[in-house]
């Protein structure tokens, strides 16, 4: 059936599971569909409102187009759409920032309530009834198997050489009859290659022509080369030391600018015969399949530039044996994140000089994106490097700070920060040897003193001197450097004080 018909089946209040991760696999004609009824019965002063939950973000046809309608009340686990986010940050959506591998089972154990529908963007369906997943896998099968109804969008852009891809890994069960997950490698395969539709649930299939929308990438600047550079240093010594192997141990990379850097840093480096169990296939994940120097990759979804796509999906065929697509709670499982010894590298926001993280929100108040996989991995990870500019907003703000402004990885998550500037190794270090050690190697030479001057005056007079804070002057750093920031980059010479 039309977009329209499907979407006039979804009633006020559904709680609906969709499809979609980092802009790959996300129902596009439904969405825009219910965006337009939404708009309509908010002309004509009814209330038309959804709970929308999905794998992470999607792209503007579902959280952009939702958003601007007014048709979402609740927003889970992720999103990156910047009409969603002004809306949250307005207190007009309602966000749950999830680490994305408990998405699924939060809805299975029944804690966030009745799912009504799940709408998933789908390749194809065979003649058989055996349905071909899209360029994302995310939360599919446990939205299929939870919801009472079921709408499926069937992509014809999407390649049909999806076929195989993808390993479905389904029913972990509820406690205490839980199994060990049979994973131990990141190429295996452990479950099946088609999604599993309980037929009688689904109320309308839709056809959709609408791509993935893929964002592009920054070329790498010259902060994101150094940070590369600082990266590529750490793990060569770490394979000097013998602590991982030539090869490495399997990559997860997070989202972002830097971190697809730092997929262009590993093209030039010494290491071969890599593999990765991550989240997201980028385009700096398929360089180093291409030149050989990556042998497989898992992850749950593409989140491939727009080159990237052109390059790759026609073809993405060829990559059966070497890329496995997982559902989210397999790709970010903490178990099997910490049995293969995952190097985990993600972006940050700012860090503090203990070595606390802030992944999510800006001046403690106003969300970005969300946690994402970041906390699955950094926490489980063999090694967890946090990594960002030493600045943000051309300056005008140092990302090295003597408190973060709100916790995402605690300092006891936390063994690398990296910024341009270079690399803090805090494996092994208390808190008053991470702080001098920050704020030496990682921060902004224009705040480094101010941080040295926090630094030495908290350790004579804060109260206990294990992590000696002087909690007044902590708080209100960001908005005192805010502010002296600006006025550092009018003037270099301004005195902070
Ligand atoms: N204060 C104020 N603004 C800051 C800031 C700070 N300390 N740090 C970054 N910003 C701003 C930047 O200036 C930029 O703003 P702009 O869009 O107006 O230019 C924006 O935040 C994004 O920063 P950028 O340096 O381009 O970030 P990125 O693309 O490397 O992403 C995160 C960094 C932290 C936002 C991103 O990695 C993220 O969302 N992480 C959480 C989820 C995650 O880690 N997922 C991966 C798990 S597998």
């Amino acid at each position: 059936m039309s977009g329209e018909e499907a979407a006039a089946l979804i009633q006020p209040g559904d709680q609906i599971g969709m499809s979609g991760f980092t802009g790959s696999g996300y129902p596009k004609v439904v969405p825009m569909a219910l965006a337009r009824r939404v708009a309509d019965a908010h002309l004509c002063g009814q209330k038309f409102k959804v709970n929308v939950f999905t794998g992470a973000s999607t792209g503007p046809e579902l959280d952009g187009a939702l958003a601007m309608s007014g048709a979402m009340d609740l927003r889970m686990p992720y999103q990156s759409d910047p009409i969603t986010r002004k809306l949250i940050n307005a207190g007009e959506i309602q966000y749950i920032d999830l680490h994305l591998s408990h998405a699924a089972q939060l809805v299975e154990y029944g804690f966030l309530g009745k799912l009504d529908l799940a709408i998933i963007e789908v390749t194809a369906i065979l003649e058989d009834g055996r349905v071909i997943p899209s360029t994302s896998l995310g939360n599919n099968q446990t939205y299929i198997e939870c919801a009472d109804k079921i709408i499926l969008e069937v992509n014809s852009t999407q390649p049909m050489e999806l076929e195989g891809l993808h390993d479905i890994y389904y029913g972990l069960g509820l406690p205490p009859f839980r199994d060990p997950i049979p994973l131990t490698s990141p190429s295996q395969r452990i479950g099946v290659p088609h999604l599993t539709i309980p037929i009688d649930k689904v109320i309308a299939v839709v056809h959709t022509d609408v791509p993935d929308r893929a964002s592009p990438f920054k070329a790498p600047d010259e902060n994101s080369k150094r940070i590369a550079a600082h990266i590529m240093d750490f793990l060569s010594w770490e394979v000097k030391k013998g602590r991982i192997p030539p090869s490495l141990l399997p990559l997860q990379s997070g989202v972002g600018n830097i971190a697809n850097a730092v997929l262009y840093g590993l093209e030039e480096g010494p290491f071969q015969d890599l593999t990765a169990y991550t989240e997201v296939i980028q385009d700096g994940l398929i360089n180093l399949m291409r030149s050989g120097k990556m042998l497989s990759a898992s992850a749950t979804s593409f989140s491939l530039s727009p080159e990237g796509v052109a390059d790759i999906m026609p073809h993405i065929g060829e990559y059966r044996d070497r890329i496995v697509l997982r559902a989210q709670e397999i790709s970010n499982h903490p178990g099997i994140i910490r049995r293969l010894g995952v190097i985990a590298m993600n972006g940050m926001i700012e860090a503090d000089i203990y070595g606390n993280v802030n992944s999510t929100h800006i001046m403690g108040s106003t969300i970005m994106n969300g946690i994402g996989g970041s906390g699955d991995f950094a926490r489980n990870g063999f090694v967890s490097i946090f990594m960002a500019p030493s600045t943000a907003q051309r300056g005008t703000i140092s990302t090295i700070v003597p408190m973060v402004s709100h916790v995402d990885h605690t300092e006891h998550d936390v063994s690398v920060v990296v910024t341009e500037q270079g690399l803090a190794d805090l494996r092994g270090l208390s808190p008053t040897q991470r702080a001098k050690l920050i704020i030496e190697t990682c921060s902004h030479p224009d705040y480094r003193p101010a941080l040295r001057d926090y630094e030495s005056r908290a350790s004579k007079l804060s109260m206990g001197k294990h992590t000696p804070h002087m909690l007044t002057e902590s708080l209100s750093w960001h908005s005192r450097y805010l502010r002296c920031g600006r006025m550092l980059s009018q003037d270099r010479d301004s005195s902070c004080e």
